[in-house]
This record gives C-alpha cells, structure tokens and sequence, in this order.
C-alpha cells in the first residue's frame, strides 16, 4: 500500500493507472477507522482495480472546534487496517494540501433545501465544509466511484447534489451501515463513550427499530414522542427524531403508507453527539444505488 501525502504525487501516480483503464474507487475517511470503514473498502475493493482511502480531518465541516479537536487520531492504526483490508494507496494530506488559500477562502455551494433541515439545521456550514472537501479530494484523486455509508445519509444526498452541480462523472454508492452488536452504529465518535455509555447508546437503534416495528399511515407523532421517550430512558438527549420522505428528505407529520421513508435520530450521549437513520418500511432495504 502507497501512503502519500502531497495531492501533485498522488494526481500523477493516479493519472498513470487510470489511463491503463484501472477503475478507482474511493473512499474518503476522516480516519479513526472501524469495521464500517473497512466495509466500504471492502465494497470499492470488490468493484475497482484500484483502492484510494483518504484520511483528512476535515476543519471545515466542524461547527463546533471542541468536537474537532476531540475528534479521536488513530493514524497508524488506520494505517495498518487499511493495508489488511486491501487498501492499495492512502492519501494523507495537511490542511494546507486541500486548502491552499487557507481554510476561510472557499466556496459555496447551493445546496438548497437539503442542508436547511436536519443535520444541516443543527450543524449550520457543516454541509459546505464537507462540500469543500468532498469536491477538493474528488479534483485530486479523480475516482470513478465514490463509496459512502447510509449511517450518513443526509451527507449522501448532499454528496449527490455535489456531483451533478460540479459536473462530476463519479458515481456514488451507498454501503449499509455496520453495527455493534447491541445495534449502536459504528462510529468513530463512539471511542469517545464508556462501555456503559456505548451500551446505552444502543437506545437509538432500539428507537429507531420501535418506529419501523409500530409505524402505520396516518399521524406519526405518537410514534416519534415514543422513540424520544426510549432514548431518555437511555439516559440519551435527543436533539431531533424526524422522519422523511426517503427520496428528498422532506419531513412529514403523517405517513399516506406508501411512500419510502427514512427515520433519522441525532441525539447526545453526555458530550458525544450520535447520528442514525433507518429507511421505512423494513422491506425496502435498499436506499440509494
Ligand atoms: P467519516 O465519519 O470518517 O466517515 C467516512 C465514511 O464512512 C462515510 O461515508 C460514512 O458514512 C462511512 N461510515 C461511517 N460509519 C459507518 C458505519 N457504521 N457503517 C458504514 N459506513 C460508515 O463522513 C465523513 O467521514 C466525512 O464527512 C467525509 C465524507 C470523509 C468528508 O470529510
């Protein structure tokens, strides 16, 4: 596996493979790297010729600078899983490879609705910051598919939104997310919880799993006030449980019983903020490729 730091060495050695007709697929990571990362690799290994795995903690998308500076570093680590999993070149830039002008110069991005609710609500410039990132680290690597999880699903479709506003010929593809065996979704955020903390933090899943198992057409808001009354009992603040219609994310107050649906929760277990989502009905298990 190449480890490589500087985006010129990186553009060129990639350029050389891709014109020998190697499909790249990659998958861009802020490190700190579980099974839920490794299973996107996984998936890109399986459909390309050649692996890219990038690992930026990205400055930009942090709204909150403690959450970035408490963000978990575990580089050599990630270093050696990705070479186990089959990884076949690491791109690890400085902030100045991706911002050259500086993290304050940069462009935006219209993104309309999709980045006024939800995360985009309650993280105000993250969806820019990943933007940012997402479009500085596909000039670079130039893939010809990206691989991203459905854990974060609104970032999917911003992700989506991104390419067709910049013109990208790279296709998305979504990788269901991994869990812990309790049903907390793997993240890297959870190396910040206590093993009691993680345990309880399982509460989301069970919310979420309590509206997929009880959800019928009509008014949701019993069920939602029911999937928050779970998480405190966990000892878990919700910030928000919505549901969405699947395609767009518009959030609804009553279901018609047809419509795809996604119920999302973010919510803190002390200082850890904690995102999941799950597509409805339980059938349709097959958001986004
Ligand atoms: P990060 O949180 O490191 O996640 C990198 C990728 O791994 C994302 O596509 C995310 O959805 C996926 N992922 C995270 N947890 C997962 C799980 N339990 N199962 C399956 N996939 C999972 O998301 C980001 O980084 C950044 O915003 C990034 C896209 C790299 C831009 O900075």
């Amino acid at each position: 596996m190449f480890i490589i730091k500087q985006s010129k060495d990186i553009g060129v050695y990639l350029q050389k493979l891709a014109s020998n007709g190697q499909k790249i697929g990659f998958v861009p990571t802020m490190g700190a790297l579980h099974k839920g990362h490794l299973s996107l690799v996984d998936a890109a290994r399986n459909q390309s010729g050649l692996v890219v795995c990038s690992i930026f903690v990205n400055p930009t998308q942090f709204n909150d600078t403690k959450d970035f500076e408490l963000y978990p570093k575990t580089l050599e680590n990630d270093i050696y899983l990705l070479e186990k999993a089959g990884c076949d070149v690491v791109f690890v830039p400085e902030v100045d490879e991706i911002y050259p002008s500086g993290t304050e110069v940069n462009d935006h991005y219209d993104l309309g609705y999709l980045e006024t609710v939800l995360e985009g609500e309650y993280r105000k410039g993250h969806f820019q910051g990943v933007c940012q990132v997402v479009h500085r680290l596909l000039d670079i690597v130039k893939p010809h598919d990206l691989y991203l999880g459905q854990k974060d699903y609104q970032q999917c479709m911003i992700v989506k939104k991104l390419l067709t506003l910049i013109d990208s010929p790279a296709s998305v593809i979504v990788c269901p997310t991994l869990r812990e065996t309790n049903g907390l979704a793997m993240s890297s955020r959870n190396m910040r919880l206590s093993g009691s903390e993680k345990e309880k933090a399982g509460g989301i899943f069970e919310a979420l799993t309590y509206i997929g198992r009880y959800i019928k057409a009509g008014l949701l808001s019993d069920i939602t006030a029911e999937a928050c009354s779970i998480l405190e009992q966990k000892g878990l603040s919700p910030e928000y449980v919505h549901v969405a219609k699947a395609e767009n994310l518009e959030l609804i107050e009553r279901w018609d019983g047809q419509t795809q649906l996604v119920a999302l929760i973010a919510a803190y277990m002390g200082k850890v903020r904690l995102i999941d989502n799950m597509i409805l009905p339980l059938n349709f298990a097959n958001y986004g490729n």
